[in-house]
């Protein structure tokens, strides 16, 4: 989509062609002079026009605007949460319309953080999931002009927003193909494909090279399925090679069917989002070749499915992992950490500066957090506020779980160094005290997205977070040396 982000008065915005305009109207809106400003005004005085969030006017061929649609949204203070909802409530009913061009103004102030909400707003609206669909709706938007009172101070922020959007709806499209259409090797096609922009080199590792790298327990949970597992290696170099990269490691398993230790059939078709940790990093990657930031980041993704079959990894099997640690599993459904663990050992070779992953790890934490925060679990307490502090800055926001050793406990297994499962209590903390195990050379955290990747229900599919936190996460190194 082209975005653009202009200086307008409300006497511009009257001039400005397009088939729809939107208006956000802040509480205590002063018209400044103008036939527009002083309708506004009337409509206001009159209750017809309410300025609080999410109160739509929706008008049509208003003498002296260009645009024949327009719509006066109510923002209230105009914070960033009310920009996002305002915006959402006006453009829904315009979804359906065959728009090609689209205005939306802020009849005052914008400030860096209410661009930025107006701009992911317009992102999720507009996308469409169309892939696997045979008569596909047309998407008709081809332009969305902003305007602003002062474009060049929210020009920054406007320019992280959009690359941030064009991450997100890459993770939103892998995310929500069928793991039929987004099977490992389709995957490490795609990151192919986004490594051909400019500073970007991307390896797939298949079956054999995997096994000579000893990745035992990445190969196990591959083991029942005839899709043959990849390993993807996405490099962006923005500064110089001696610069220690930031790792990203995301959980790719593109079916989760539980294997032998299978999940019960209803919403098991959402275990097509359990990739969902790699398509934000593949989502990552999109803004990073559009922003082009001096830093260097390793992208990491185990990709496989898990399938219960005869070649199966069984409940009791004990595997040997790339660090040579061996692991009980005694649930084959608690296959991510078996994946991410061997990724974790890889991300070694890197001597890197950070290592962050990003996985739909555990029901527990959709338990603890529902949709709104992501998991994050870090030994680092810098590292840790700075993802947190990148999640409140994209509006993509985390929130901090322990790491007690205590909660390793239940991992004590009579056959193996360590069990891939505890009891249910914490079940999204043992999860990452299993982690924690791989990740002790470097500073490292872990994101359990699993209740913030996906939205179940009649509005089923991929959101694209944490793709906002992992960008401006990553734009916030740049200063760091
Ligand atoms: N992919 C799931 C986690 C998940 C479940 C995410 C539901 C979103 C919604 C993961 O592989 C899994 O199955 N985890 C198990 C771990 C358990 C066996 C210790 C879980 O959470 O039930
Ligand atoms: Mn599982
Ligand atoms: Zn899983």
């Amino acid at each position: 989509m082209n975005f653009e982000l202009k200086t307008s008065t409300l006497a511009g915005l009257a001039q400005e062609k397009s088939d729809a305009a939107i208006v956000l109207v802040a509480n205590g809106f002063q018209a400044p002079k103008g036939v527009l400003g002083a309708w506004m005004t009337k409509a206001i005085q009159a209750k017809a026009l309410d300025t609080a969030t999410g109160k739509v006017l929706s008008v049509y061929e208003l003498p002296g605007l260009a645009a024949p649609r327009a719509a006066f949204a109510g923002v209230g203070v105009a914070s960033a949460k009310d920009v996002r909802s305002a915006l959402t409530a006006a453009l829904t009913p315009l979804k359906s319309s065959a728009l090609k061009k689209l205005t939306v103004a802020f009849a005052g102030d914008a400030d860096e953080a209410s661009v930025r909400a107006a701009v992911a707003a317009l992102y999720d609206a507009f996308y469409a999931y169309t892939t696997t669909k045979s008569k596909a709706e047309k998407q008709h938007l081809q332009k969305v002009t902003l305007l602003v009172p002062n474009a060049s101070a929210c020009q920054t922020a406007f320019d992280r927003a959009v690359a941030i959007g064009e991450g997100a709806l890459v993770a939103r499209e892998w995310a929500n193909r069928p793991a039929n259409h987004a099977t490992p090797t389709l995957l490490g096609k795609a990151a192919q494909h986004l490594a051909k922009g400019t500073r970007m080199h991307c390896e797939v590792l298949g079956p054999k090279e995997v096994a000579k790298l000893g990745m035992g327990s990445f190969m196990a949970v591959a083991q029942g399925s005839a899709e043959p597992l990849q390993f993807i290696v996405l490099r962006y170099q923005g500064a110089a090679k001696t610069q220690a990269p930031t790792v990203l490691v995301g959980k790719g398993i593109t079916f989760d069917s539980g294997g032998i230790s299978i999940k019960p059939a209803p919403e098991m078709d959402e275990m097509k989002f359990d990739m969902s940790g790699a398509a934000s990093v593949l989502g990552t990657f999109k803004a990073l070749s559009v922003l082009k930031p001096a830093i260097n980041v390793v992208g990491l993704i185990p990709a496989c499915e898990n399938l219960p079959s005869s070649t199966a990894v069984k409940p009791g099997d004990v595997v040997t992992s790339m660090n040579g640690t061996t692991i009980e599993i005694l649930n084959t459904d608690a296959e991510g950490r078996l994946v991410l663990c061997d990724a974790l050992t890889y991300a070694e070779r890197f001597n890197p500066s950070a290592v962050v992953d990003i996985a739909t790890l555990t029901g527990a934490c959709v338990i603890a957090l529902g949709a709104v925060r992501s998991g994050v679990f870090s030994s680092d307490d810098g590292l840790a506020n700075e993802l947190l502090a990148a999640g409140t800055q994209a509006q993509d926001l985390g929130w901090r779980m322990p790491l007690d050793d205590e909660y390793a406990d239940g991992l004590k297994s009579n056959f193996a160094d360590v069990a891939n499962v505890a009891g249910r209590p914490g079940g999204a903390i043992t999860a990452a005290k299993f982690l924690h195990r791989f990740a002790a050379k470097y500073p490292w955290a872990h994101i359990d997205i699993a209740g913030t990747a996906w939205k179940g229900g009649a509005a089923k599919g991929a959101t694209g977070r944490p793709v906002g936190m992992l960008v401006e996460f990553l734009l916030g190194r740049v200063q760091v040396k």
